[in-house]
């Protein structure tokens, strides 16, 4: 029993993730000089929730984890589902394999939500992880963590948070699945992340003054420590979500190699900055109808929660962040030449569309046509999950009238992904548990 424990480093996490939060809520009562019995509860209640989860998670995941493990025979995707006969636009088929590697903090949330209602939609196969909503991350991605797996197994629609491994899912979907993801300007990108993970990066506690972030940039090797807990969602993220060093010399000669491998690899690498001219890269290449890219922004901050990175701090931020601005440097450009060819005239035309369809169901679907802070949110099911220490990420309410034909659209629409998740059939029982245990010490 022992032995396979030690190979799930996900327990691993959740008990780091913990012991952190129950360290930052110290510090917190300390420096707020909260009374020692408020102290003590909360440090008791912590510790029984930390020892009850672990109980649970090694008797649950532990064993079924081990046998998933065995079964690594490769398989073929050769046959890809049929399509029903009444599925047609133009002349192409709309395409139902896709492959969507999710980076942190770029939009993805919204695309998820995309591809969900599409999968829904044409009753595809989604490979979903079991217990959280990610493939074990950061730990790189292994077939044996899609829910179910059998050996031969072939999916649809891969779309959750992992560390990309080309080979392995590679063998999980069509031999002509389209691989697609999305980058964002790094510097923005750092922000995010300094933001929304921070807390979870033991060596920020060392930061000190308002501005924490600006602190940083200032000696970023001072304070960064690569082997650090959680270190790599402060640095080139996007390197290490698709897979790669994420600490390698920038002018070491892999960068141009790992970059040009991206390139053959994705079909379409979209941009946060243009979503809405990713999108429509994304209905052509896919052939889908305009309807399939409706959406609302899903997991956005709010605007006073975002702290502009302008000038200097900018630069910094590149700086800091060198393999990921290398890469969207390198995708930026191959973007525009998508756009090029695909015509900018036209490109304008359907970005218009979908801006005015996308406002159309906000004013069908959305309690004041606009997102709405979580303590604002009526219904539970709509909360977005919320970085820790901070409740910023914004929600939805939707109208209390939706005539009957968008009610079932407009509610897809805003439901965040780990409820999406659930209703697809997901068993999140971790990161719900996880949830709860976060609500009851208010983190
Ligand atoms: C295809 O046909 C079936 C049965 O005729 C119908 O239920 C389904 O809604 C149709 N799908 C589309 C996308 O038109
Ligand atoms: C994928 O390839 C199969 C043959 O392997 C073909 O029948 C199918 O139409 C292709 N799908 C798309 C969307 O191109
Ligand atoms: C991306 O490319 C566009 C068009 O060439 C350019 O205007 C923009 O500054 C680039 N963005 C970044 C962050 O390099």
């Amino acid at each position: 029993m022992m032995g396979l424990l030690i190979e799930s480093q996900k327990e691993n996490e959740v008990k780091w993730t913990l012991e952190s939060i129950a360290w930052y809520r110290v510090t917190e009562m300390l420096s707020r000089r909260k009374p020692w019995h408020c102290m003590a509860k909360g440090l008791i209640l912590g510790c029984l929730l930390t020892g009850f989860l672990l109980l649970l998670y090694s008797y649950a995941i532990a064993p079924s984890q081990v046998a998933m493990a065995k079964a690594s025979t490769p398989s073929r995707c050769s046959s890809p589902p049929t399509l029903p006969a009444n599925i047609t636009k133009g002349s192409c088929w709309p395409k139902l394999d896709i492959v969507f590697m999710k980076t942190h903090k770029t939009a993805s949330s919204t695309l998820l939500n995309i591809l969900f209602r599409f999968g829904q939609k044409h009753r595809l196969k989604f490979a979903f992880p079991s217990g959280y909503n990610d493939f074990n991350y950061p730990s790189f991605f292994k077939r044996s963590l899609v829910h179910n797996y059998q050996p031969g197994d072939c999916f649809n629609i891969i779309c959750n948070h992992m560390r990309f491994y080309y080979s392995e899912v590679r063998s999980l979907v069509a031999p002509n699945a389209t691989f697609i993801t999305v980058l964002r300007d790094p510097a923005h990108l750092f922000e995010s992340s300094f933001h929304y993970f921070g807390l979870v990066v033991p060596f920020t506690w060392k930061l000190t003054g308002h501005n924490k972030l600006a602190k940083f940039l200032q000696d970023p090797n001072r304070y960064y420590n690569p082997r650090g807990f959680n270190a790599y969602y402060l640095h080139n993220l996007l390197f290490f979500d698709l897979g790669y060093n994420n600490e390698l010399d920038p002018r070491s000669p892999q960068v141009a190699e790992h970059i040009l491998e991206v390139e053959q690899r994705f079909h379409l690498v979209m941009l946060q900055e243009y979503f809405d001219e990713s999108l429509v890269l994304l209905k052509e290449l896919l052939c889908w109808e305009l309807e399939d890219i409706l959406y609302f922004k899903l997991n956005a901050r709010r605007a006073s929660a975002v702290s502009p990175l302008t000038g200097e701090l900018y630069r910094r931020a590149t700086d800091w962040n060198k393999l990921d601005a290398l890469l969207y440097r390198h995708f930026n450009a191959s973007f525009w030449r998508k756009v090029e060819a695909f015509g900018r005239e036209r490109m304008a035309q359907e970005v218009a569309s979908l801006r005015r369809e996308n406002k159309r169901m906000e004013r069908i679907c959305i309690d004041g046509e606009h997102a709405v802070d979580a303590k604002d949110i009526e219904k539970p099911s709509l909360q977005p999950w919320q970085a820790m220490g901070a409740k910023t990420i914004l929600g939805y309410n939707l109208k209390k009238h939706i005539s009957h034909q968008y009610d079932q659209l407009c509610r897809k629409m805003v439901t965040p992904d780990i409820q999406y998740m659930t209703e697809l059939g997901v068993n999140l029982w971790v990161t719900k548990l996880w949830w709860y245990i976060r609500m009851l010490l208010q983190i």
